[in-house]
């Protein structure tokens, strides 16, 4: 049997449970030996419950605990500095999202992991979906022929409450952003990785419902490098919250994903008659709603959190064992950040940017290849 990797967690917030629990579901690979938080309570609370050790300083922790791999939880401004402290004590690192939010802090994050030669995944716990995966897969196939059009809805609710209910929510320093660095991001993700490389951004934002200094309102047009056009429209001002959606179209198909299941699914490989010029004809609609009897069940969104972050940990844990990338590493969780990054750039400047340069420098593993 081999040897169980020692693991620790940094930040006993919201999200550093969630690592908690999934790392306990893969207990055969992994032993949860300690945690960090600089509130003493959120420590001692989780390291009862895992029979784990409180630490309140992460250079403590990494000091007396030989440990093999990190999760950073802290706020995302944060991310880099505990990444880099822990990658240099010689831990692998896996990084809630945001990556980082600056363009310098990712640089050094991915500079400290060459030198290093750590291994560093993000969580992007949605490219786990099986909706998103199916379609990605029809991405590769070119099932959607040339992609034209792609659009991602994120009219989310969040209350006065939430922001006030940690002092870094909705700070540039410590957030970097509003809805779209904290909460879009997942959305951001799997629209480029669906779509491929964003060229060029034209961008509004606001905040409009919120006493807050980041954004609770955005809406941005995006320029793929294939040349298909894109939409982004998010806000945590839209009571109660509604679905997030993804749209792609391109001239052989058409999908649509909510609540990470295609909820439509139109292929001209699989029509048997031909379509007429308006799109009409015999089979019209007949083939186009995605029978998917799950979508029906309720289910505990802690419990798919959960899930879905031990399948991407479960991965890393893989990569570790087999020394190959992890799914989403350093270079693929660069590219929302450096979107969402571009939409501010964008906003502020009142103009057209573009994110060429970009797809020029980066090495860009598992991601569709869209030459310019
Ligand atoms: N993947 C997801 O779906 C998801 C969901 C929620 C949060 N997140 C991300 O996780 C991160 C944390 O979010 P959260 O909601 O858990 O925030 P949180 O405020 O609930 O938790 C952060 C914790 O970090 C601790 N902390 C701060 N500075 C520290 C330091 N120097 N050393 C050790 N601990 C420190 C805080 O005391 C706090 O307990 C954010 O980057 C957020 O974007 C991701």
């Amino acid at each position: 049997m081999t040897k169980k990797l020692r693991y620790g967690i940094v930040g006993c917030g919201v999200i550093g449970p969630i690592h908690a629990e999934a790392m306990q579901s893969l207990s055969q690979e992994a032993e949860l030996i300690a945690m960090v938080d600089i509130v003493p309570e959120k420590a001692e609370k989780l390291a009862i419950k895992y029979h784990a050790k409180p630490y309140y300083s992460l250079q403590e922790m990494l000091d007396r605990e030989d440990l093999d791999l990190v999760s950073i939880c802290t706020p995302s401004g944060m991310h880099g500095e505990h990444a880099c402290q822990a990658m240099r004590a010689g831990c692998h690192v896996i990084v809630e999202k945001p990556m980082e939010i600056t363009h310098e802090r990712i640089e050094e994050m991915l500079c400290v992991q060459q030198e290093t030669g750590r291994k560093l995944a993000v969580i992007s716990q949605h490219r786990f979906e099986e909706g998103i995966g199916q379609l990605r897969a029809l991405v590769e196939q070119q099932a959607f022929g040339r992609l034209v059009l792609a659009s991602a809805a994120i009219p989310w609710w969040r209350s006065q409450q939430y922001y006030d209910s940690g002092a870094w929510r909705g700070t540039w320093a410590l957030d970097g952003g509003g809805i779209l660095m904290n909460q879009s991001i997942h959305t951001i993700d799997l629209l480029q990785w669906l779509m491929g490389p964003v060229k060029s951004i034209s961008a509004y934002t606001d905040t409009l419902v919120h006493t807050i200094e980041t954004e609770d309102v955005a809406v941005a047009i995006l320029r793929f490098a294939s040349g298909a056009l894109g939409t982004i429209a998010a806000s945590t001002g839209a009571y109660p919250g509604v679905t997030t959606r993804i749209e792609i179209f391109g001239d052989q198909g058409s999908a649509i994903l909510e609540k990470g299941r295609l909820s439509h699914l139109r292929l001209a490989r699989d029509d048997k008659e031909e379509i007429d010029a308006y799109g009409g004809g015999p089979k019209k609609r007949q083939q186009d709603r995605v029978e998917n009897k799950s979508a029906a069940t309720a289910q505990d969104p802690t419990a798919v959190l959960v899930a879905l972050h031990a399948t991407q940990i479960a991965d890393m844990l893989r990569a570790i064992r087999e020394d190959r990338t992890p799914l989403v590493d350093g270079y693929a969780a660069r590219r929302p950040v450096e979107i969402i990054l571009g939409i501010y750039e964008s906003a502020r400047a009142g103009k057209e940017i573009s994110l060429a340069w970009r797809m020029k420098t980066e090495y860009v593993p598992n991601t569709v290849v869209v030459t310019e």
